[in-house]
């Protein structure tokens, strides 16, 4: 099978570096072009990340001596080599906007990791296993933007990939009234190691800027409908969420309470838990986790450092199941932030666009 070649913009950060690494190895795509900021362009990648290499595995010898391109003023060279792009920058919302419809507009597709386009109307926001049928708004976009095979596809945010995993489970048969939150969020989401933010060593911080506000209204895009060429989102539940940085490098945890509009049992949660499984497992797509949802049945599970692994750090761990005194139940979810969060979840997302034609 011939690979697509793929670019990675922001190649350099924290969510770059996962890029590499798991599309270093991986069965249908293959680095052609690593970009980054003019400050990078044109150094050796190798010699750029050295210092900041955050991942546990060494720098993948195939992009090692890659010269880093210029992810603007390059951009039509990149455009041209690669059959789509994943982005995951650290700029102005405004430009990171302009950057991915430039690299849509000149019909190479972007799979972006970036907030800037969440709420752009016919922008799918996708998780592979629960919003896989958005990819169809992808048709409205190209008309916007005038390109036959261009367009742009994002991931949500880090914070929802444990609890929308859960409650997607669930919604369809019970119903969900209402939902309250509270995430615990790992370091390496905000691009951060301990090396480079001492202040975090035991520490805790209520406030992570603009989280809550993503936490509350993400999963409402992604629960939407695809009405007159954009997704409309859900207008239920009403969620509440608040989010705090703790001392953890990576894994996002959630402690979730529930109501619903019909009540189930403690024993017909677990079971849909148990067999949720969406188009990744069906297509049998190379990021998929064979279980989508694992539920452990200890009082002290999920852990953060014993758990965000499963599934390569692409399956959400569950836990603590039980009634609640103001809500119907609660519980906690754990997700792995850069893989689940980020990375990974991208990937799967060009896996699942691959697969069903929207990148030939
Ligand atoms: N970390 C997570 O868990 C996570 C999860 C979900 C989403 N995200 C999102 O992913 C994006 C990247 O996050 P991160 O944590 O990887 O950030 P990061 O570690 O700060 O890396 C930022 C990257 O953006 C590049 N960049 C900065 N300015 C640029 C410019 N003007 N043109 C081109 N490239 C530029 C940097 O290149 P240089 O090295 O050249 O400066 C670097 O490669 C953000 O939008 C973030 O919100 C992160």
């Amino acid at each position: 099978m011939k690979k697509y070649s793929v670019g990675v913009i922001g190649a350099t950060g924290m969510v770059g570096q996962r890029f590499v690494t798991l599309l270093a190895g991986h069965p249908w795509f293959e680095i052609k072009v690593l970009a980054a900021s003019a400050r990078s362009a044109g150094k050796n990648y190798g010699s750029l990340v050295s210092g900041k290499w955050a991942m546990t595995s060494p720098i993948p010898e195939s992009v090692r001596d890659m010269i880093v391109l210029d992810a603007q003023a390059d951009m039509d060279r990149i455009a041209s080599q690669v059959d789509f792009v994943f982005c995951a920058v650290n700029m102005k919302k405004e430009d990171i906007k302009a950057l991915e419809e430039a690299y849509a507009r000149r019909e190479c597709p972007v799979i972006s990791n970036n907030s800037a386009h969440r709420f752009t109307p016919d922008v799918p926001m996708i998780i592979p296993e629960i919003n896989p049928g958005h990819a169809e708004v992808i048709a409205s976009q190209r008309k916007r933007l005038g390109t036959k095979r261009g367009f742009i596809a994002v991931k949500s945010n880090c914070s929802i990939q444990g609890y929308v995993a859960a409650l997607g489970a669930l919604k369809e048969k019970f119903g969900i009234k209402s939902v309250l939150t509270c995430t615990y969020q790992a370091i390496s989401g905000a691009g951060k190691t301990f090396e480079r933010w001492p202040e975090m060593v035991d520490n805790l911080i209520p406030y992570i800027g603009g989280e809550e506000e993503k936490s509350q209204l993400e999963p409402l895009k992604v629960w939407g409908t695809l009405e007159n060429g954009v997704i409309v989102p859900a207008t239920r539940p009403v969620i509440t969420a608040q989010c705090l940085r703790v001392p953890v490098t990576d894994g996002h945890m959630a402690a979730v309470f529930v109501s619903f509009d019909r009540k189930p049992s403690e024993s017909e949660i677990l079971e849909c838990w148990k067999n949720y499984s969406g188009k990744p497992q069906a297509l049998k797509l190379p990021s998929a986790p064979q279980q989508y949802i694992t539920y452990f049945e200890e009082d002290d599970r999920p852990q953060t450092k014993l758990d965000r692994d499963l599934y390569g750090g692409m399956g959400i761990s569950v836990g603590r199941l039980r009634p609640d005194t103001q809500y119907d139940y609660k519980f906690v979810c754990l997700a792995h932030n850069t893989l689940r969060g980020a990375a990974g979840g991208a990937v799967l997302l060009a896996e699942l666009l691959c697969a069903e034609g929207y990148i030939d």
